[in-house]
């Protein structure tokens, strides 16, 4: 009896040191959930960054990558972050106005980055890192930018002249500023989550869209959309996310480990970006379904005189101040 009681007592601690040491080496969970399809620029910058930080950490790390809106839609997604259920996003900049930092849809003024080193001098400069430091009061800490590229304009008719989208229903992100774009353009704007867009442009709910050729081709939208227009009109670009409490939370060996994977991987992003975009466009147009238009400089300088108010009509949404920064810091590098 005295043999079994001790017994007993054994194996009751040897399960509780193996419960000690199973969850000791538990790891950190990252939820990141995302909209879009893992062959873009964001998707396989994602797994490039779980790849990191679990190889960094030595697997005191697991990051779960969920793509193309497996987890949550756009406006869902930012809430679930808040709330932390899921630990780590990349919205485009586009879609920080409904959490109450509206400076970032400056990133939507159309024509506002001449190129990818202006935008650069931008996001890697002071007016990047204090935007990222809004965040702080949303609960999010901003850990990075992610780039896409230049948007395109698609429809079932050419558009080549701001007169050609009269009347169009055109889908936007949630953002004031591309709102005032497609008005701008005589177009009515229609606000939709991304994972809606190919079935709303399928079934007539909206006409066309914008989006960098990497997310129409990996959505399909070509095959939905007869006429696409390489304007380079406006620049589609990222905020890699956390939730705050999580982050501080984390041991700061750790922390720095993943930083240094978001580094990495931020690298990596930006050096597959522009490939990307241009082997998407090359493969809408090898589908044979959609037409793809450039404009000449006379087109082109019709729709820069048509979306030239935008910048004066959003001052007060973003702040004039801001407004200059940013033309300030493109102008002295280009
Ligand atoms: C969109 O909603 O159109 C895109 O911004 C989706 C994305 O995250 O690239």
């Amino acid at each position: 009896m005295k043999f079994k009681a001790i017994a007993l007592a054994f194996a009751t601690v040897a399960t509780m040191g193996m419960h000690a040491g199973a969850w000791a080496q538990a790891p950190i969970v990252i939820k990141f959930s995302h909209v879009v399809a893992t062959d873009t620029p964001k998707g396989q910058a994602a797994e490039r960054f779980k790849e990191l930080a679990e190889k960094l950490t030595k697997g005191r790390v697991k990051v779960e990558v969920y793509p193309n809106s497996q987890l949550y839609k756009d406006k869902e997604e930012l809430e679930a972050l808040q709330l932390g259920a899921v630990q780590m996003l990349a919205p485009s900049l586009a879609k920080f106005g409904p959490l109450g930092v509206k400076e970032f849809e400056a990133f939507d003024l159309p024509y506002i980055f001449p190129t990818k080193a202006a935008l650069y001098a931008v996001t890697e400069g002071p007016i990047g890192k204090g935007l990222l430091q809004k965040l702080e009061s949303k609960g999010i800490t901003g850990l990075a930018y992610w780039d896409n590229g230049f948007k395109v304009m698609s429809a079932n008719k050419p558009l080549q002249v701001p007169a050609d989208f009269r009347g169009l229903k055109m889908r936007i992100q949630s953002s004031k500023v591309l709102d005032a774009q497609m008005r701008a353009l005589g177009a009515n704007p229609q606000v939709l989550a991304f994972s809606e867009v190919y079935q709303a442009l399928q079934t007539g709910v909206v006409d066309g869209t914008e989006n960098p050729p990497s997310n129409m081709y990996t959505q399909k939208m070509h095959e939905v959309q007869k006429h696409v227009t390489v304007s380079n009109h406006g620049y589609l670009g990222y905020a890699v996310i956390v939730n705050k409490k999580f982050w501080d939370g984390l041991p700061a060996d750790v922390r720095g480990q993943l930083e240094q994977a978001m580094r990495d991987a931020t690298t990596y992003e930006k050096a597959i970006a522009q490939r990307d975009n241009d082997l998407a466009l090359e493969a809408i147009r090898k589908a044979g379904k959609t037409t793809i238009y450039t404009l000449t400089p006379q087109q082109q300088a019709e729709w820069r005189k048509a979306l030239q108010p935008v910048q004066k009509q959003m001052e007060g949404r973003i702040g004039k101040d801001l407004i200059d920064a940013i033309n300030k810091t493109t102008a002295a590098i280009r």
